[in-house]
């Protein structure tokens, strides 16, 4: 007797699609990532793919990528501008139009899961024409970004079946935050940023997902705001690239309307959008939340339900119409924990309208085109 043997179905294991054993393997992923990278007993980065020193002639850093690795540049880039280091996020594909000027001592770092994304590669061969020194950070080895770059970090995240990008997101948000202190390291030629409290949550993290993914109430959400017309997300800082994200996720594979907006823009004309058929998520990640809390109460004043991500006791759970809950975790990586249950929204907002969650029409995982 033969037995049917599907391979893309056999790879799903339990679930029903790839698209959320990808979400549930982020803890895992994650741990792969930071693996021999970072040591929180002596407060170190420990990123020995670079010798030491190899970033200490950057003056100034352009990240380049498109769509969700985009959203990934953007959260590396606030990163690295916190860490006081000069940085700035481009889209690939506005890059030959658009690139600030370029000097040897621009290091521009294009991002990419795939490493063959077309418009990522014009990009960084444009910035290597020019001089820049160039560095890809890649979740596949042997890819064409990594084989052209003069320099290469893998994000060790695993093959990615689903067209939505999940587990590689929050894999790249956290190396470029680790490179971005590196390269600050670097930069400053002194001691070490206070890493006290950044590099114990990154190693929590696997555990904090776990602990997310077994509570969350995504799915009742879904099910509540199911009927809405569009779907806004709001974040501050380090939760814009994730209201980004959330919203890019969100249309990707629901087909439905959604928006990502830095909060304080939304009284600057996306207001007039808002009504009670307009969910707004908003994004909690410690940074001025008092401010994007005045936001989403704007946004409900006219109707919307407000659904706050953050973690329990914050304030903005007082007020809010709903709450997805996260740990409580270092600013830099609450985005993160924001992110996996936005994730989560998406997956089961497109299971009930019966969308197929793993191959979206019209989209590859892969663009290769320009
Ligand atoms: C994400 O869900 C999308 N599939 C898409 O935006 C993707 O991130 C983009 O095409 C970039 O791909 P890359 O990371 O392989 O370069």
């Amino acid at each position: 007797e033969t037995v049917e043997w599907d391979p893309e179905q056999a790879g799903k294991g339990e679930y029903d699609h790839f698209m959320l054993k990808e979400i549930n393997e982020q803890p895992t992923s994650l741990a792969q990532a930071i693996e021999g990278r970072v040591d929180s007993t002596t407060e170190r980065i420990a990123l020995s793919d670079f010798e030491p020193g190899t970033f200490e002639n950057v003056d100034s850093v352009q990240f380049v990528a498109c769509g969700t690795s985009y959203h990934a540049a953007l959260y590396g880039s606030l990163t690295l501008n916190q860490a006081g280091v000069q940085s700035t996020a481009l889209l690939a594909n506005e890059y030959s139009v658009s690139a600030p000027p370029i000097d040897d001592d621009t290091l521009v770092i294009a991002v990419t899961q795939s490493g063959e994304t077309a418009d990522t590669l014009n990009a960084l061969r444009r910035a290597d024409a020019e001089g820049a020194r160039t560095l890809t950070v890649t979740n596949v080895v042997g890819s064409t970004a990594a084989r052209e770059a003069d320099d290469t970090l893998f994000i060790r995240a695993g093959p990615e079946i689903g067209v939505a990008a999940t587990k590689t997101f929050s894999s790249q948000a956290v190396m470029l935050a680790l490179l971005g202190q590196r390269i600050a390291g670097d930069l400053r030629n002194g001691p070490p940023a206070d890493l006290e409290s950044l590099l114990p949550a990154l190693e929590s993290m696997p555990t904090d997902i776990d602990a997310l993914l077994d509570e969350s109430d995504a799915e009742t959400i879904a099910e509540r705001y199911r009927d809405s017309q569009s779907y806004f997300f709001i974040g501050r800082g380090l939760g814009f690239p994730v209201a980004l994200e959330g919203a890019l996720k969100f249309k990707e594979i629901t087909y439905e309307h959604a928006e990502g907006f830095a909060s304080g823009e939304l009284k600057h004309g996306p207001l007039a959008l808002v009504t009670p058929e307009t969910p707004v998520f908003a994004i909690f990640t410690g940074q001025e939340d008092e401010k994007t809390l005045k936001n989403a109460e704007e946004a409900q004043t006219r109707g919307a339900p407000v659904i706050a991500v953050c973690p329990d006791g914050h304030p903005a759970v007082e007020t809010a119409d709903e709450h997805l809950a996260i740990p409580d975790t270092d600013p830099e990586l609450a985005g993160l924990l924001a992110n996996v249950q936005l994730q989560l929204v998406s997956y089961y907002a497109a299971d009930l309208l019966g969308r197929p969650i793993d191959k979206p029409r019209n989209l590859a995982k892969s663009v290769t085109v320009e």
